[in-house]
């Protein structure tokens, strides 16, 4: 049995896109429309949130979160460049409210994944320039909750973005192209510094991070050097390059002769973590190649059961950065909610013993209140506490709700 201390931060994660329905003025509406997405699905419907903040609010309150993470859609409130839907902004602005009033902390994501189509269209994050228009919404949002919200998560997962939508070719705009990887990358750190500078002028004592998604890299043969040396390598990127830059104040270039970069220096106040699994990287002739282990059990997604890795992901993150952490999110696809508690379980087990060795952690957010519209694969992975009933677009709560719900009364 472990005990969490006073005040810690339990709650869940969503993202507007996943939940809301009908986000048309985006990029990514436009691609699910092309039929992009698993058995031709699209986030049209989503989970019906847009129009049922209150049957959300009910959930939450009957899990007694105290925190609850959310996004913005920029292209809801910027359907048109300079065109701002104030309706929509009030809407989230009363929504926000709502939650205060209940004493549930908003933790409110500025860009998750989804781009307004203008936005898109101009060539999204790939140029510098276009960085003013997420400033001129950042301040937008500010001004409108910034006194209501104490933390912030300015963009989520830029190193699954930078990889799923300019590496891997797999998201919208679907490029493979290792330069304009590194550019993207660069333009969200410059993103989220400007977001960090646009909130902090307007609320000092706010807390500003990223969500950063962190996962162990594994050589596959340990015995082998090219696979001790990739999962290293890779590791090293894909985990902590993009916060080593703003911790530093330096930006990593082509041919390893780094620039500083003063105006980005320190410019993050806490670390958000999304965990999930880990991976394995083999090298194969010409790129590695990232794997499972050999022997395994699955999630739904194909990701390793691994809920305990989560330990030295927090531990080592703290090491390096000496930031308070937040868990932002960590998961499980589970249709029969059997893995669920476990999963959930052996993460907060993991947890503590990283609390334990020294690591400061202020929260934990479990992904997802209920099932969503997962990306590229649709409605058929479920992450939800509570499972959402498409036809009637009500919210069930699983056996692992209930869990949840007790394990956060008891606080242990
Ligand atoms: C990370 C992402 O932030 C979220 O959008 C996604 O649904 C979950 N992980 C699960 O894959």
């Amino acid at each position: 049995m472990v005990a969490f201390p006073e005040g810690f931060l339990w709650g869940v994660s969503t993202a507007g896109h996943q939940i809301e329905g009908g986000n048309k003025y985006s990029d990514w509406y436009e691609w699910e429309k092309k039929g992009k997405v698993k058995g031709g699905e699209t986030s049209e419907t989503a989970c019906g949130s847009w129009e049922r903040f209150e049957r959300d609010i009910k959930a939450l309150e009957e899990l007694g979160v105290k925190a609850y993470r959310y996004s913005i859609e920029w292209a809801r409130i910027e359907p048109e460049s300079g065109k701002f839907d104030e309706d929509a902004l009030e809407r989230y602005a009363g929504f926000t409210k709502e939650l205060v009033s209940k004493g549930i902390h908003p933790v409110v994501t500025l860009n998750h994944f989804v781009l307004p189509l203008w936005f898109a269209r101009m060539g999204g994050w790939e140029k510098s320039e276009n960085l003013v228009h997420f400033e001129k919404f950042v301040r937008k949002v500010v001004q409108s909750i910034g006194q209501y919200v104490h933390y912030w998560v300015t963009v989520n997962e830029p190193n699954v973005y930078a990889s799923m939508s300019y590496l891997l070719g797999e998201w919208p705009p679907q490029k493979k192209d290792i330069e304009l990887t590194r550019k993207v990358l660069t333009n969200l750190i410059y993103a989220h510094t400007m977001a960090y500078d646009a909130i902090k002028s307007s609320v000092p004592t706010a807390m500003v991070s990223i969500a950063l998604n962190m996962m162990p890299f594994l050589p596959f043969r340990n015995w082998h050097p090219a696979d001790l040396v990739a999962a290293r390598l890779l590791g090293k990127l894909y985990n902590y390059s993009f916060v080593d830059s703003i911790k530093l104040g330096r930006l990593a270039r082509p041919l390893g002769n780094d620039e500083t970069a003063p105006e980005i220096n320190g410019k993050i106040d806490f670390l958000g973590i999304n965990y999930y699994s880990r991976t394995f990287v083999k090298y194969f002739r010409p790129f590695p190649q990232l794997l499972n282990g050999q022997e395994f059990e699955r999630t739904d997604m194909g990701y390793e059961f691994f809920p305990q890795g989560l330990e030295g992901v927090v531990f080592k993150a703290y090491k390096r950065y000496r930031l308070p952490i937040m868990i932002t999110e960590n998961g499980i696809a589970d249709s029969t909610d059997k893995k669920r508690w476990p999963y959930i379980d052996g993460a907060l087990q993991a947890l503590a013993k990283s609390m334990k060795r020294g690591a400061k952690v202020f929260g934990y957010l479990y992904w997802s209140l209920m099932d969503n519209f997962e990306w590229k694969e649709g409605y058929s992975m479920k992450f939800g506490l509570y499972e959402t009933v498409r036809d009637t677009m009500e919210l069930k709560a699983r056996p692992s709700a209930e869990s949840f719900r007790r394990f956060i009364s008891e606080n242990r």
